[in-house]
Formats: C-alpha cells, sequence, structure tokens
C-alpha cells in the first residue's frame, strides 16, 4: 500500500453526471413559480449544497418564500431528482474515471469521495462503485459546505493522511477552492477557464495517466 498520497473524489461532474438530473428537477420548479431557469443558471448550483442551491434559484426569480415552504420544496425537488438517480446505471460513469480508479488500486494508493451531496451513497450504489471507496464524506457528514475545506478534511482523515498528502478530484469553482484552503493539491476536470485556481487541469479524467500520479507521489514525498 502506498501510504504517501491519497485521493479524494467530488462524484458530481467527476464520477458521474448528474448536474443534467439536478437541472431538470430545479428547472421544474422554476417552472412551477413562473420564472426561466437555463443551462447557464444550473452552472450556478454545482458543486452547491441543496439548501444554498434553492436560495440561488430563488434570487434568479426574484422569488422570496417561507422557511416552510422552503423545506416543502427542498423535499419535492429531491423528490423528484430521485426519481432520475434511481434510474441510473453503470453506463453513467464518465469517461476515464473507472481507469483511474483502477490504475489507483494497481498503484496502492487508496481513495475517498468528498461530496455535497446528501444522495452520494445511493448514486454510488447505482452505478456499482459504492463497494470501491474507503471512505465516504457526503453532505450528511459536514456542517459546512464547499468552499469551506471540512468535508476534504474528513476525507483526510479517513485516509489517515495529512491534507498535504491528498490529491483532489474536482469540477466546481467552489470544490477547487475548499481543496486549495484544506491545502491539498487540487486537480480541475472540465473547463479550464472555469477551474484557473486550480494546480493542475485536465478536460476529461481520460487524460490523467499513470505517469502524472506516480510524479505527484514523488512531488509529496
Ligand atoms: C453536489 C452537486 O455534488 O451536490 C450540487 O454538484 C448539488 O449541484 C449538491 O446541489 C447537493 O446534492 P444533493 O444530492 O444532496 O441534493
Ligand atoms: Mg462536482
Amino acid at each position: 500500500m502506498n501510504n504517501k498520497i491519497g485521493v479524494i473524489f467530488d462524484l458530481d461532474g467527476v464520477i458521474v453526471d448528474t448536474a443534467k438530473y439536478h437541472f431538470l428537477a430545479w428547472k421544474n420548479l422554476a417552472d412551477a413559480l413562473g420564472f426561466e431557469f437555463t443551462k447557464k443558471h444550473n452552472e450556478l448550483l454545482k458543486g452547491v449544497s441543496r439548501v444554498r442551491s434553492l436560495d440561488i434559484l430563488l434570487s434568479i426569480g426574484n422569488v422570496k418564500l417561507s422557511e416552510e415552504k422552503k423545506q416543502e420544496f427542498l423535499v419535492c425537488k429531491n423528490k423528484e431528482y430521485l426519481e432520475f438517480i434511481k434510474k441510473m446505471n453503470s453506463s453513467e460513469i464518465l469517461p476515464g474515471a473507472l481507469e483511474l480508479l483502477n490504475t489507483l488500486d494497481a498503484l496502492g494508493i487508496k481513495y475517498v469521495l468528498g461530496s455535497a451531496s446528501k444522495n452520494a451513497p445511493l448514486i454510488l450504489k447505482q452505478v456499482g462503485l459504492f463497494n470501491r471507496f474507503a471512505g465516504i464524506v457526503d453532505g450528511n457528514s459536514v456542517s459546512k459546505a464547499k468552499p469551506d475545506p471540512e468535508v476534504f478534511l474528513i476525507g483526510a482523515e479517513k485516509l489517515n493522511l495529512q491534507p498535504e498528502q491528498c490529491i483532489v478530484f474536482e469540477d466546481a469553482i467552489a470544490g477547487i477552492e475548499a481543496a486549495n484552503t484544506a491545502n491539498m493539491i487540487s486537480i480541475g476536470v472540465g473547463d479550464k477557464e472555469t477551474l484557473e485556481k486550480a494546480d493542475f487541469h485536465f478536460e476529461s479524467l481520460t487524460e490523467v495517466t499513470a505517469n502524472f500520479i506516480k510524479e505527484l507521489v514523488k512531488r509529496v514525498s
């Protein structure tokens, strides 16, 4: 087992693409409230907690709601989202993710999940990856959402490593900020301009090679 480094993966947008399902569920809510919610708006919700997402959505529509009504809508949105999740299977694992997990296994590098989603365990089970992770830190385990580093710091504890020994794969600005604040090596996956604060960047996990990981091990040692 290589105990010099460990990896923390974000889930949505790195391992699977659930943003499209979040979009459909949030859009239905916006439709019901009578305002337009576009795919561009949806970008603002990436990496953001469910509660904060609703606040952003309501500010887009300039709608004010009571706490009680907000709770009702949160439950309703999640119910609808879960209908999509329950239909997911391994074909929805993003390109390169499985290969990267295999590479890490071959190198003896442990990995955990660090996600804002309260549905993370269910999603991992749906796509058949639940048992691959050494630990799961999700939206139920944290009191502070990304960009706060809490989720990744708990991940480091699960890996029994110092933050500087951890590598984070993230697709959202809030997640890169969280990793950087935690003093971890941040790797942005997706749009380069959006993820400019990441230490390294890849358009997709298909570009991450075993050699790159080996170089990181050397760098941390
Ligand atoms: C993050 C997604 O992983 O999880 C966000 O990027 C989402 O878009 C957040 O709002 C919370 O997810 P859930 O499943 O708890 O509603
Ligand atoms: Mg994400």
